[in-house]
């Protein structure tokens, strides 16, 4: 199962809890296939499954039934450890609780990705100035998160997240806590990103954000009812974004 240049192939995805009366099938029978460089939104209201989905991607949860393919090679049978060193070298986790460091400055959460990689402290730190250059955070580099806002706090996390060069950026509501102006920056940023070849899955229940990306899958009850490659599809869209900015206020 490695043909084309599909980034993530999911077969048959299921996840379920507990059992009898008390079941809940949270992902049920899912097929995905995500190519390079797409930027994929999954939707849907609250409770449909979206986090337990982009848990078994990224290999956070494991699944009750199905496959998740990552470039070609399958993670759902991986044991612990080879799970986890996957999860630090081969996906990048956003979430919409930032989960910065508080203690560490923008700088030095951006570079524990890389040590814990075992790269050396000049390299992570050459690498988290010139991430942090990329988001646009230059000169917060020193800042402590609590000085940072909202906006900014995502942004070091979304740097954080592409420390290691992932395979897949995988955002669960990233744009969740933020207000528009910052939604705005970080759906900018996500295009940016698209555009320079980074593979994207954000899951979010704002349609607005969804419908920025070049495709969006809708889910309901733990499956998809609908998969949409919106037109325009070329550098995804600024004027999607534009339909953002006319919501404001
Ligand atoms: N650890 C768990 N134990 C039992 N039920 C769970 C657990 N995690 C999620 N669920 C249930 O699975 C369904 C999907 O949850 P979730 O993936 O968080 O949805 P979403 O992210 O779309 O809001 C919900 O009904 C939720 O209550
Ligand atoms: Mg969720």
């Amino acid at each position: 199962m490695n043909e084309g240049d599909d980034v993530l192939q999911v077969r048959s995805l299921s996840k379920q809890h507990g059992q009898g009366q008390g079941l809940v099938r949270a992902v049920d029978e899912v097929d995905l296939d995500v190519p390079a460089a797409q930027m994929l939104s999954v939707t849907g209201p609250s409770g449909c499954g979206k986090s337990t989905l982009l848990h078994m991607l990224g290999g956070l949860e494991r699944p009750t039934g199905g496959e998740v393919w990552l470039a070609g090679r399958r993670i759902d049978t991986l044991s612990e450890r080879a799970l986890a060193r996957l999860r630090r070298r081969s996906v990048g986790f956003v979430f919409q609780a930032f989960h910065l460091v508080e203690e560490l400055s923008a700088a030095e959460n951006v570079e524990l990705p890389a040590l814990l990689a075992g790269r050396s402290p000049r390299a992570a730190r050459r690498r988290a100035a010139l991430l942090l250059e990329r988001v646009g955070l230059a000169d917060r580099a020193r800042h402590l998160p609590w000085e940072l806002s909202g906006g900014q706090r995502q942004r070091v996390a979304i740097a954080r997240a592409l420390a290691n060069e992932p395979l897949i950026l995988l955002a669960d509501e990233p744009t969740g806590n933020l207000d528009t102006a910052a939604t705005l920056d970080v759906l900018r940023l996500f295009e940016d990103l698209r555009a320079a070849g980074q593979t994207l899955v954000i899951v979010t229940h704002d349609e607005r954000v969804a419908a920025t990306a070049d495709r969006v899958v809708s889910m309901r009850d733990g499956t998809f009812v609908d998969d949409a490659r919106l037109a325009g599809t070329g550098p995804a869209g600024a004027g999607r974004l534009d339909g953002l900015i006319g919501l404001e206020g």
